[in-house]
C-alpha cells in the first residue's frame, strides 16, 4: 500500500519537521491573530488572499477556483477562515483542490448553533461545513461563539444615532486571539473531526454590552432594548448561539474595548 499525503503529514509532525501551512482569509479579522500564532510556533504560514499585496504571499479566489491549484501547491495543512458570499461553493472548490494537491488536513471554523438558528449566513456555513466533513480530507471542526469585533460590530454600525439600540439577548463574545491559539494548535495536530465548541468568556446580555460600550469611550447615549420577531429571534433567545460549559480565557468584552 502506497504512503498517503497524510501519512507523510503525520510522519513530517512526528519527526518534528515543519509541515507547511495555509490560511485562507488569513488577511481577515481571525486571520490577522491565526498568522501570528503560527508564526509563534515557529512556522511560516502562506496567506492566501484574492488580492495580491499586503499580508497575501498566495492570490486565488475561492469562489471561481482561480489561482487555487498554484495556491495550494506543496501544502500539507489548510486552516479554512475565508468566507465570502458562498460559503458552500467556496468549500467545495477547496476541498477539490486540496484533494488534487495532497493535502492532509484541514481545518475549519466554524459557529456555535448553526443547525438550529436558521439566519441564512449560518445556513451557509452549515452547508460549507457539511462540504468539509464529508471531504474524505482528514478534517477538524471548531466552533465558536461571536468574536468581540462582531459585539463591538453592532455599536460601531450605529455611527451617530442619538440612542445606542442594543439587542434584547445573551451574548458570550470571545477574544480572536484565543480562538486563534487553540487553531494553530488543531493545524499542528492531528485531523480530529468535530472538536469541543468554545465560548468566551463572559455571558452577558446585549444591555449591558451596550453599557461597557458607551463606558470605554463612545458618545454618552441612552440605551433602548429592542426585540424582533421570527425564527432567527428565538434561536438566539433560546441561546443556541451560546456554551455556557466551555469558557476560555483571555480578554472580557472590557478589556478588548479598552485596547482596540
Ligand atoms: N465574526 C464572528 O463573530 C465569527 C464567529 C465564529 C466564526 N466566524 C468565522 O470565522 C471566519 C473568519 O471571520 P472574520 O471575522 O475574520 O472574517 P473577515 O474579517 O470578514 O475575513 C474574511 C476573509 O475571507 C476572505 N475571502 C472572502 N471571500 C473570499 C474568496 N472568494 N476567496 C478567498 N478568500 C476570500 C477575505 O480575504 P480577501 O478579502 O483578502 O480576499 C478575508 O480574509 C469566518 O469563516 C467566519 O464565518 C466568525
Amino acid at each position: 500500500m502506497g504512503v498517503t499525503a497524510h501519512d507523510q503529514a503525520s510522519q513530517q509532525r512526528q519527526a518534528g519537521d515543519t509541515v507547511s501551512i495555509l490560511v485562507t482569509g488569513g488577511s481577515g479579522t481571525l486571520g490577522s491573530d491565526v498568522v501570528p500564532a503560527l508564526r509563534a510556533r515557529g512556522l511560516s504560514p502562506l496567506v492566501m488572499s484574492r488580492r495580491p499585496g499586503g499580508t497575501a504571499t498566495r492570490v486565488a479566489d475561492l469562489n471561481t477556483g482561480v489561482g487555487l491549484a498554484p495556491a495550494l501547491d506543496g501544502v500539507d495543512t489548510v486552516v479554512h477562515l475565508a468566507a465570502g458570499k458562498h460559503q458552500e461553493r467556496e468549500a467545495a472548490s477547496l476541498v477539490s483542490a486540496a484533494r488534487a494537491s495532497g493535502v492532509s488536513h484541514l481545518v475549519f471554523i466554524s459557529i456555535v448553533g448553526i443547525e438550529e438558528i436558521p439566519f441564512p449566513y449560518y445556513r451557509a456555513k452549515l452547508a460549507a461545513e457539511r462540504v468539509i466533513t464529508a471531504s474524505g480530507l482528514g478534517v477538524t471542526v471548531f466552533r465558536t461563539v461571536q468574536f468581540h469585533s462582531f459585539a463591538a460590530g453592532l455599536f460601531d454600525a450605529q455611527g451617530r444615532l442619538p440612542v445606542l439600540f442594543a439587542p434584547r439577548l445573551k451574548i458570550q463574545p470571545v477574544d480572536t486571539r484565543v480562538v486563534a491559539d487553540e487553531l494553530a494548535t488543531l493545524a499542528l495536530g492531528e485531523p480530529r473531526g468535530r472538536v469541543r465548541d468554545l465560548g468566551g468568556p463572559q455571558i452577558l446580555t446585549g444591555h449591558q454590552l451596550a453599557r461597557l460600550y458607551v463606558d470605554a469611550g463612545s458618545a454618552p447615549r441612552r440605551i433602548v432594548d429592542f426585540r424582533l420577531a421570527g425564527k432567527v429571534w428565538s434561536g438566539y433567545r433560546a441561546g443556541h448561539h451560546l456554551v455556557p460549559a466551555t469558557r476560555s480565557g483571555g480578554r472580557t468584552f472590557a478589556e478588548y474595548l479598552a485596547e482596540r
